[in-house]
């Protein structure tokens, strides 16, 4: 993961590269530096957030690079923390050099020592022991002896106006405008009459004056710019304390976007192959998973085609049935999460047709898809997703509908057209779990419940609640509770159950009783008014009538607001919550 950054220009570089990191602090941030280029390098590190770099903002020089890191190899400490130098160069690094230990050992067998112990340092120690006078030619050599992941960015005091660029399997993009720029995103670093441009895997940079590119031999390139919105890019939290409770009130207007993919040339396209497929498999991490296993419930109840989901991270490294003329979908936010990425290219490998839904149409997975589907969440910032995890659903959903029209079962596509006003209203009743948040606070561990896809909707609320407020939290089939983690519940548990399945309601009600019998606290989102007022429930909210195919949708909201407030109560920076990062470039 991490985050990369540089500037060569007229202006002095280090406000303007910490400014583009803090851009960047969804990557990663636990420790942050920049250094800047003279005839020794000027360099501040911080642990922590970029906003504890803050003194590194005097620093002079008009070329420089910056990082702001997610702890792989070794602890998130200042000794960790990039650039690292070593003789002439500095370094930054974004990826995972998967033999720095023989490489490491290699150097220190020359005699050469190293000042951290992080993988990425010894990138730094190659370069200076190829470098012959050719910043190029020695960053080839040395990304030759690379096995892993990288972005890399360069300082050289041998040429002090220069950032030297390197890309294999991290993205990078560098941007001309306004002086040269690179970052491991386009929005770091986006303005108007900046051109944009996107580095390919095997591809570098010399950044001074202007931008050169240079193939994999060493041959210079011509490259296209890149089209972006560069106004969309630059996301404002226009009043609200965070952008996570920005984001959720930001669904339902995202759910008005579902017309636009539909009305993509690809999706016709897309529209044959899963007529054609048959059957379809889904791939992704984390919240994208959950919008799978949620579209699973859709495509299989729609039009009885079988559809898998797996995470990506089992996927690549299983031997997955998949042949020619399946479909698999690659369901990513950021279209840059590595196993998805890796799964995708597994399923291209052995035949298959791939198709991407991402929220960044720009972005490696949607470079290697056969076709791309934007959900069209617009930027998200908060490293918990929410509005993307609503988009992913629209989409899959419509796709379902779709699929099950093209069987011959008309009628679901239209249902759809009313879940924006469905979700505003979602949402305005959902702030009624503020008045939970005291039973959550100090919870030993809280259990989501729900069958069918509420307990699609139960596993997301789960992931919700331990990513940003760091409590114990397991979402479980209502019906499988009794078979082991009913023995967890105790006095005052908190138990959420989902229910919004008219034919699986007394089922999951069941499984109330049975945790209210065993002292827990029940609370319930709901779309079945009835089952609003039982006797058991400590709290209740009712969602609109919704069916229950496409519930997710709608019955996650209050759970994404639930987490929200219990991690303010406790304290927490919901928005960037410990350990984690937004976008996992890194296995
Ligand atoms: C990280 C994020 C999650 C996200 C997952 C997959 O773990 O913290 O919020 O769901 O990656 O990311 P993607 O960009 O592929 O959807």
């Amino acid at each position: 993961m991490c985050g990369i950054v540089g500037y060569v220009g007229k202006r002095q570089a280090a406000p303007l590269l910490l400014g583009a990191l803090k851009k960047l602090e969804y990557r990663g941030y636990d420790s942050a530096g920049i250094a800047l280029s003279g005839k020794t390098f000027a360099v501040k590190k911080c642990t922590g957030a970029v906003k504890n770099l803050r003194d590194a903002a005097f620093l002079e020089g008009t070329c420089g690079i910056g990082h702001t890191r997610w702890a792989t190899h070794g602890a998130p400490s200042e000794r960790n923390a990039h650039p690292h130098v070593c003789g002439r160069f500095a370094v930054v690094h974004n990826g995972i050099i998967e033999n720095y230990k023989a490489l490491r050992a290699e150097c220190e067998a020359r005699g050469e020592r190293f000042a951290s112990d992080t993988d990425s340092e010894v990138v730094a120690h190659l370069l200076e022991f190829y470098f012959r006078g050719d910043l190029i030619g020695a960053l080839r050599q040395a990304c030759a002896r690379l096995m892993g992941s990288y972005a890399l960015a360069v300082l050289c005091t041998e040429f002090p106006q220069t950032i030297a660029l390197a890309r294999s399997k991290s993205p990078l993009v560098v941007g001309v405008g306004g002086g040269v720029w690179c970052a491991s995103d386009v929005p770091a670093i986006a303005a108007k009459n900046r051109t944009v441009y996107v580095l390919a895997d095997g591809e570098f940079a010399l950044l001074g004056e202007q931008a050169t590119f240079f193939g994999r031999e060493g041959n210079v390139i011509s490259k296209q710019p890149l089209e972006y919105d560069a106004a969309g890019s630059i996301p404002a939290r226009r009043g609200y304390r965070h952008f996570m409770r920005k984001e959720i009130d930001e669904i339902p207007a995202v759910l008005e976007n579902r017309p636009h993919a539909v009305g993509l040339p690809t999706y016709a396209e897309v529209r044959r192959a899963l007529a054609a497929a048959p059957h379809i498999s889904v791939v992704a991490c984390g919240t994208a998973y959950h919008a799978g296993l949620a579209a699973k419930y859709a495509f299989e109840a729609l039009s009885r085609v079988r559809c898998e989901v797996t995470v990506a991270s089992e996927y690549r490294y299983g031997d997955p049935i998949v042949e020619a003329g399946d479909l698999v979908i690659a369901v990513s936010q950021s279209g840059e999460t590595a196993d998805t990425i890796a799964a995708a290219q597994l399923a291209k490998e052995r035949g298959a047709a791939v198709l991407a839904v991402v929220n960044v149409p720009g972005s490696t997975l949607a470079g290697i898809a056969d076709f791309v589907l934007p959900v069209s969440a617009g930027r998200e910032i908060a490293v918990a997703a929410t509005k993307s995890f609503n988009a992913q659903l629209m989409l899959l959903y419509t796709l379902a509908a779709t699929l099950a029209e093209a069987k011959g079962r008309r009628g679901y596509g239209d249902l759809l057209k009313d879940f924006p006003a469905l979700a505003r209203k979602t949402v305005s009743v959902g702030e009624g779990v503020r008045a939970w948040v005291a039973y959550f606070m100090s919870a030993a561990s809280v259990y989501f419940i729900g069958r069918g896809a509420d307990y699609v909707a139960a596993l997301e609320g789960s992931l919700k609640l331990k990513e940003i407020t760091y409590l114990p939290s397991e979402g479980y089939p209502a019906g499988e509770l009794k078979h082991g983690t009913l023995a967890l519940v105790e006095e005052g548990t908190p138990v959420v159950a989902v229910l919004t399945s008219e034919k699986l309601a007394e089922k999951t009600m069941n499984a109330v009783h049975e945790v209210y019998a065993r002292g827990a606290r029940v609370f319930l989102i709901t779309s079945l008014e009835a089952y609003a007022d039982a006797a058991e429930l400590t709290g209740a909210v009712v969602i609109p009538p919704c069916g229950d195919v496409f519930s997710p949708m709608l019955s996650v909201i209050p759970l994404q607001l639930l987490a929200y407030y219990v991690a303010l109560a406790r304290g927490n920076d919901p928005d960037k919550p410990r350990n984690l990062a937004k976008s996992v470039t890194v296995e």
